[in-house]
């Protein structure tokens, strides 16, 4: 059976942080808000727990986990040695969307890890999420709180529609502020590398630290270094694909695809940015073009469409700098680079 705890966000009551935070003391299983996407906790010293954690969400379980702190002195319990770099990097962006890659101590187990010598940390920028690890008194280990190969939940319905009955407690605390999630920097390579661009932008940690190498984001040749981007991710259980072009001729493909395929007798979606679609028998959402407001409606509306039971969605490319280059790769990647 699983528990909804429905928690204020603003100024969570400690009697029900109390409540949860027992739950992962006896090795259960609790998901939680942070700022980017749900979270599925869990004792990251614990190994059964951090197995349910896997089951839970079908995992494979070569994905390492990302270890949730709630101060940099956490961190001493887990992690061997950072870099000045590293350490910048925390003082200016943690608690926030940004998760380091470095060394591991011996006691962070290699289930955690899926068999690397790194760790992924960082410390969330939400309340629930802090009060929740200070009260727990451990690392908690927390991948997004979907069944594998899902869109990540932003809200506490989602974790429900794919983990209810597969997990202990599920803590209600509202919609998630950025939508996305966090952006992971490996630190133990020189230059850093971005292993997943997310919610912080790579140009605001390369005002930091300089040069950040990127990896090229082709489907073919996954990097064996992060496990995680190798899996189809963020899908929809409809087909997808993403039309380009010049916005003339986007505009125009979308529609005939839309129409051919409506005439194939498909239930077909469309996913719009920045052009007004209006196509007869089709189910238009619009995901704004704000950056921040797409990061905090693209799971949303991927979620919703599969409610609406569409067959197909087209949608418009969508890319650039800064935040729009973590929704890029989601959306390539709901798509299946299709
Ligand atoms: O915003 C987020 O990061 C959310 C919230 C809940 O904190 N968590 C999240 O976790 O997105 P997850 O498990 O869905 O994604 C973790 C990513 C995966 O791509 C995984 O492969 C990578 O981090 N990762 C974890 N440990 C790693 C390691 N030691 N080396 C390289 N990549 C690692
Ligand atoms: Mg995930």
């Amino acid at each position: 059976m699983t528990k909804i705890l429905k928690i204020n966000p603003i100024s969570p009551e400690p009697s029900k942080i109390k409540e949860a935070a027992e739950v992962i003391k006896n090795g259960g299983t609790v998901a939680f808000p942070t700022e980017t996407v749900y979270g599925l906790g869990a004792d990251a010293l614990n190994l059964e727990a951090i197995r349910k954690v896997f089951k839970a969400k079908g995992r494979p379980s070569d994905n390492p986990l990302i270890v949730h702190i709630s101060s940099i002195e956490d961190l001493r319990l887990i992690s061997k040695r950072y870099s000045s770099a590293a350490l910048a990097l925390m003082d200016k962006f943690w608690p926030g969307p940004l998760t380091l890659i470095l060394k591991k101590k011996k006691i962070v187990s290699e289930i955690v890890t899926g068999g690397l010598d790194t760790v992924a940390v960082r410390i969330p920028d939400n309340k629930i999420a802090l009060s929740l690890i200070k009260m727990a008194g451990v690392p908690l280990v927390a991948p997004s709180a979907n069944l594998s190969g899902r869109p990540s939940p932003t809200r506490a319905k989602d974790v429900a529609a794919d983990l209810s009955g597969k997990v202990d407690v599920i803590i209600d605390g509202g919609k998630t502020r950025i939508g996305i999630e966090s952006t992971v920097i490996d630190m133990t390579t020189s230059p850093p590398t971005l292993l997943r661009p997310g919610g912080l932008p790579v140009e605001e940690i390369e005002k930091v630290v300089g040069l950040v190498q990127r990896l090229s984001v082709s489907h073919e040749k996954e990097p064996a270094k992060s496990p995680g981007m190798k899996y189809r991710h963020y899908a929809p259980k409809a087909r997808m694909v993403i039309v380009e072009g010049d916005s003339e001729a986007v505009q125009s493909d979308i529609r005939e695809l839309a129409e051919k395929s409506l005439k194939d007798g498909k239930k077909v979606g469309i996913l719009a940015f920045h052009i007004d679609f209006r196509v007869k028998g089709c189910i238009t959402k619009y995901a704004g073009s704000r950056p921040g407001t797409v990061a905090g409606r693209l799971f949303d509306l991927l979620r919703a469409f599969d409610r609406d039971g569409v067959d197909l969605i087209i949608s418009e490319p969508y890319g650039g700098e800064g935040l729009k280059l973590g929704i890029a790769d989601r959306l390539k990647r709901a798509a299946g680079h299709k």
